[in-house]
């Protein structure tokens, strides 16, 4: 038997744990604080940001003007939509809109001045902040300033060109899968490394093709599937949960055996949050390697490898067993007969 199979079994017999996990903690929820936690949401949503909502939440608005009593209709622009389900999803779902903006945008058409309104960044609120030490912002930001980005465009990239302003939350501490957080992670680059309007905000240089350039690297898709652009992108950093030093092109990895190895780099990168959790929870070492994919190379776990042994041993045993029965009882036949 194949240490597949013997995975297969691990994942059907923890879906079923899963499934009625999910089932009791479901009912609990739904029996304890589920309606208080709507209600509070409903409240903040309906109460404060309606408003901006009504036009920068829909598709087009309409504007009335006083002097001439008429009113007009336009699409409203692309760049300035903000999805309200986003909005809500957020780890900054209970900011008004004035939290960060100012209050005179309740008067439209707004006061150009207004864009000159300096914003506030992530470490105006969270640096030096107790409550938020174990993200490290500080590193975080000191990581962010040595950045190409950081470097090459100083006054203009922030950490906001990255974690969306009006949607940002945290994948990398969640617990849905490794896939969805790859996806999500390669969206904040891709919004500029694929999108050649956003990268001419920035760059007049042509936006370089990435297919092209990752030619060498083979299943180019599977690879983008699985892992992060930051994990070759980036240098390894044990200090924060996600490396924020995006290094200058001739530095990326590219060798195929930092992760495609026993000691794979991933551990120190996509996999740690989620190793670190798994380790604690239930003493398995490559706890995310074994749920999700693995990389091919990557160690197995030590557990697996012996149990497989295990029941190698005893499927032989098994097979001659029988084999011996077989034997006797066709002597006993042959006796008979
Ligand atoms: C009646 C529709 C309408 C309402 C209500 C409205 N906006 Fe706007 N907003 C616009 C339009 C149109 C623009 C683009 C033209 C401009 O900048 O004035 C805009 C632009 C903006 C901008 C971008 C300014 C820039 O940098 O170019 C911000 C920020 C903004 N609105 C915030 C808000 C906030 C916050 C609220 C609620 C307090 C709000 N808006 C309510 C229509 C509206
Ligand atoms: C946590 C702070 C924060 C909150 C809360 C916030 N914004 Fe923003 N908003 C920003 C920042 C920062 C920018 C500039 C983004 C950039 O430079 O990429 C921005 C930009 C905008 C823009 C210009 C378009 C864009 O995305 O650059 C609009 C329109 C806008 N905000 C509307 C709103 C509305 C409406 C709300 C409430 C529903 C809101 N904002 C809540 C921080 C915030
Ligand atoms: C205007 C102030 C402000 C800005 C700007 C801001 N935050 Fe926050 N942030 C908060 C507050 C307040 C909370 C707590 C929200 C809550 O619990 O409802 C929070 C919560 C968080 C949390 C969750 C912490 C936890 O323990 O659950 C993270 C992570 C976070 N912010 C990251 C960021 C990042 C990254 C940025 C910049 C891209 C940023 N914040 C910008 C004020 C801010
Ligand atoms: C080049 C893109 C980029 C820039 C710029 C950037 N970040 Fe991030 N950041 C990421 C990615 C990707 C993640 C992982 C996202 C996730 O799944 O949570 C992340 C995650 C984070 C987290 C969550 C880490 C944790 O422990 O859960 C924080 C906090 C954070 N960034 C803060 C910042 C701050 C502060 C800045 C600006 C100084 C910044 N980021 C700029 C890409 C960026
Ligand atoms: C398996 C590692 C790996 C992954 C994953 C990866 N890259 Fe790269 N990337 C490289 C290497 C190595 C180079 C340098 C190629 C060269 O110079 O031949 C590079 C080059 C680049 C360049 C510079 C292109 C140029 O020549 O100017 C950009 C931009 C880039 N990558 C962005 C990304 C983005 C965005 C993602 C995620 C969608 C990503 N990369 C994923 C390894 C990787
Ligand atoms: C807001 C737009 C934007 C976002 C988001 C963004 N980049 Fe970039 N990136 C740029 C621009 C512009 C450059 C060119 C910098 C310059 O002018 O030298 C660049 C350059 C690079 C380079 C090449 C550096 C070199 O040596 O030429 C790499 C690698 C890179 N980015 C990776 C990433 C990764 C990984 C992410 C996501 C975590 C990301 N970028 C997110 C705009 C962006
Ligand atoms: C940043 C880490 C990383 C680097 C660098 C890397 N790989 Fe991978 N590779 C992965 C991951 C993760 C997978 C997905 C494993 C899975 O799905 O089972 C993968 C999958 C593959 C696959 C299987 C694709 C499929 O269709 O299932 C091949 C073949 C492969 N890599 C070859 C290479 C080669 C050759 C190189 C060097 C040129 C390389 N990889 C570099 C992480 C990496």
């Amino acid at each position: 038997m194949s240490i597949n199979k013997v995975n297969n079994g691990l994942k059907i017999f923890s879906i079923i744990v899963g499934i009625n996990l999910v089932l009791i903690l479901s009912y609990s929820f739904s029996h304890s604080n589920e309606p208080v936690q709507e209600e509070k949401e409903e409240m903040v949503r309906h109460e404060e940001n309606t408003n901006c909502f009504k036009c920068h939440g829909e598709n087009k608005y309409t504007m009335y003007n006083a002097d001439s009593s008429s009113t007009i209709t336009k699409l409203m622009p692309r760049e300035l939509f903000i999805d309200t389900l986003e909005f809500y999803d957020g780890t900054h779902k209970t900011f008004k809109c004035s939290d960060c903006h100012s209050d005179e945008y309740n008067s439209v058409p707004h006061n150009p001045e207004l864009r000159f309104d300096p914003m506030p960044g992530c470490i105006d609120c969270h640096g030096g902040d107790p409550e938020y030490e174990e993200y490290k912002f500080e590193q975080i930001d000191e990581q962010f300033q040595n950045s190409v980005h950081s470097k090459a465009h100083t006054d203009n990239f922030a950490c906001w060109d990255c974690h969306d302003a009006h949607s940002y939350k945290s994948t990398a501490r969640a617990d849905n899968g490794i896939k969805d957080m790859v996806a999500y992670n390669n969206a904040m680059c891709l919004k500029c490394h694929a999108n050649t309007i956003n990268y001419m905000l920035l760059s007049d240089e042509e936006n370089p093709d990435l297919i092209a350039k990752h030619e060498w690297l083979p299943n180019q898709t599977q690879h983008f599937k699985k892992v992060r652009c930051i994990e070759c992108h980036t240098s390894v950093s044990d200090s924060v949960l996600v490396a924020h030093e995006v290094m200058p092109k001739d530095k990326a990895i590219k060798g195929c055996t930092e992760c495609h190895s026993k000691n794979t780099r991933l551990n120190h990168t996509l996999y740690k949050f989620k190793a670190a959790e798994r380790r604690d929870k239930n003493g398995f070492f490559n706890g995310a390697i074994l749920e999700e994919s693995f990389v091919i190379g990557a160690n197995r776990n030590i557990y697996l490898n012996y149990g497989s042994i295990a029941i190698f041993i005893l499927v032989l045993g098994g097979i001659l067993i029988h084999a011996i029965l077989r034997i006797i009882i066709k002597k006993k036949k042959n006796h008979v007969g």
